[in-house]
């Protein structure tokens, strides 16, 4: 307590002394905190309306590996960053070399030499991914660790741990200062093949240091013995059998084993991982030179982590940042979420679970704030066939908002897809040298970013909307209030959201 005031006192007069002498703040302690908000957009999209100061994706990372002098720590799903048009397992494959030049194919050319040459400088290099994707996809960070002993390389395998689900969380740390934390896989097509989003963080020690816990996390997991450490329980919440790791507050606190990670906060008498009243946020003073360059205004900020086994201290759990980031709306105000998947339950796990978090939600601030939600939701290649019976069923919301005249309820929610175009033409060009007639590689013309934004608040992910996302997967979201970031994300929203490339959701009749 004493200590802490002390280092209050400290920091104001550190401050006092730099306003006096006309310096920024933050220049006593080092280069000022910055932000910029970060997206990738598809080729061919020229009636999209381009948001200014926002960063491109495969300049965000080429930088992070080009002004790496320590370190760079890098959590990946797979890597892709070079393209494969002649390996006939490749979704690029067939395509000629200037059909590859005008999809961008330069660009995961470009951020693949910047982390070559990190690796060169003798860069100490960390890489946790998952595995398993064809055609080959772990091969660039095993070359990139081939004869290197200051480049580690390691896998982890969510099933082990969790039954199903992946290391999903999209996360570069460099020199224990900069950080993107957003939706770009390490693939030449999330840079420009695929609408991402993203943040990125230059001179935050304060976000670095929490999300390298994270990453430490993960790195620890991939060094224990799985079966050693899991159990398989019925988890009472989500009314299901599941692996856990032993550790897992869903167990009986007497069952539970001693975890080998840091701790997060245990609630004697609850089983789960419910919403924290009040989870730990982040205090610190940053610019947005995209934006405006602010403010000496504290605005917090937070951190969230999935799946919950994985959270530590008092951060929140992932699922709580969405949830409330969309129940922070202001009363008759707009939550704005854009997302790749929209599922009201699991996909991938062994029993099919319903997950009503974020609907819920939804439909409480469109019931008693009078809020207006407005959703996009990708439509592509591969659709989950059954997302529009989940979005027709969130519709009916407004429904039943209207469904007697005692409702004070004037909320409502909207719903769009979001076609980029040429979705329905993806694929290789060829199949055993057969033209296929596709016009770009497979795996293309989605919008995969994922994030929420309120009036107040913002939520910036790196999870589709669907359970398995926030309990058996590995996810990150990085959130503020802070108003700049907040308005240039609704403006990024709004830009796709009146763009042509939009189609309602029909909604379900009321019955008679
Ligand atoms: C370092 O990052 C800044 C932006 O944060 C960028 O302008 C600069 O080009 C980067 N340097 C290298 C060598 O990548
Ligand atoms: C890591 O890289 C080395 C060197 O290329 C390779 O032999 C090994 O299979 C890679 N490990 C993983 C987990 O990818
Ligand atoms: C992992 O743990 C299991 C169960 O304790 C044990 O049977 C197995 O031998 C261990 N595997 C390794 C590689 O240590
Ligand atoms: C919502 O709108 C209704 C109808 O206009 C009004 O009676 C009610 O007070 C509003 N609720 C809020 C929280 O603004
Ligand atoms: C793809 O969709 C566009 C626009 O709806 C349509 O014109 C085109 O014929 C479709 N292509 C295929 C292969 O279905």
């Amino acid at each position: 307590m004493l200590s802490s005031a002390r280092g209050r006192l400290l920091l104001f007069l550190t401050a006092a002394v730099a306003a006096l002498c006309g310096a920024p703040a933050g220049a006593a302690a080092g280069a000022t905190c910055q932000a910029w908000l970060v997206q990738s957009i598809p080729t061919d999209m020229p009636h999209l309306r381009r948001v200014p100061g926002v960063l491109s994706t495969a300049d965000v990372l080429q930088w992070l590996s080009g002004n790496a002098t320590n370190n760079l720590d890098i959590l990946a799903q797979y890597w892709q960053f070079l393209a494969q048009p002649k390996n006939p397992k490749s979704g690029d494959y067939g395509y000629s070399e200037s059909d590859m030049v005008r999809f961008g194919v330069d660009e995961g050319h470009r951020v693949y030499k910047a982390l070559e040459k990190a690796a060169d400088r003798k860069i100490e290099i960390r890489m946790v991914q998952h595995s398993g994707f064809a055609p080959d996809y772990d091969q660039e960070s095993a070359n990139l660790a081939a004869g290197r002993p200051n480049v580690q390389n390691v896998t982890l395998i969510f099933g082990d741990w969790w039954g199903s689900g992946v290391l999903h969380a999209k996360v570069w740390i460099s020199d224990k200062k900069d950080v993107y934390i957003g939706s770009a896989n390490n693939d030449w097509k999330s840079l420009s093949q695929v609408k991402e989003l993203g943040i990125y963080f230059t001179n935050c020690p304060q976000v670095a240091k929490t999300v390298e816990v994270y990453f430490q996390n993960l790195w620890t997991l991939s060094t224990l013995n799985a079966t050693a450490y899991t159990k398989v329980v019925w988890d009472k919440q989500w009314q299901a059998f599941r692996k856990v790791p032993c550790w897992s507050h869903f167990l009986q606190p007497e069952e539970r084993c001693r975890s080998p990670l840091p701790l997060s906060v245990d609630i004697p008498y609850v089983g789960g991982y419910p919403s924290l009243a009040n989870p730990e946020m982040l205090d610190f003073l940053f610019e947005t030179p995209g934006y405006k360059r602010s403010t000496r205004e504290h605005h917090l900020s937070y951190l969230s982590f999935a799946p919950p086994e994985l959270s530590f201290d008092k951060f929140q759990a992932d699922e709580q940042g969405w949830v409330d980031t969309i129940k922070s709306v202001k009363p008759g105000g707009v939550v704005r979420i854009s997302t790749m998947d929209w599922l009201g339950q699991s996909q991938y796990a062994t029993q099919t679970v319903f997950w009503p978090s974020l609907s819920s939600a939804i439909s409480e601030v469109i019931f008693s704030k009078n809020a207006t939600v407005r959703i996009l939701v990708a439509y592509w290649t591969h659709f989950i066939p059954n997302t529009e019976n989940y979005l027709k069923s969130l519709l009916y919301s407004n429904i039943l908002c209207t469904s007697s005249k005692y409702n004070h309820c004037i909320g409502k929610v909207e719903i769009n897809y979001y076609v980029v175009p040429g979705y329905n033409e993806t694929g290789p060009a060829l199949t055993q040298d057969t033209a296929t007639g596709n016009r770009y590689p497979d795996f293309t013309r989605v919008n995969h970013g994922k994030y929420a934004v309120s009036d107040v608040r913002a939520n910036i992910g790196t999870s589709n909307l669907i359970w398995d996302y926030f309990y058996t997967t590995a996810g990150v979201s990085f959130g503020t209030y802070k108003p700049a970031i907040v308005s240039q994300l609704q403006d990024i929203f709004d830009a796709d959201w009146y763009s042509p490339y939009t189609v309602p959701v029909k909604p379900l009749e009321a019955s008679a």
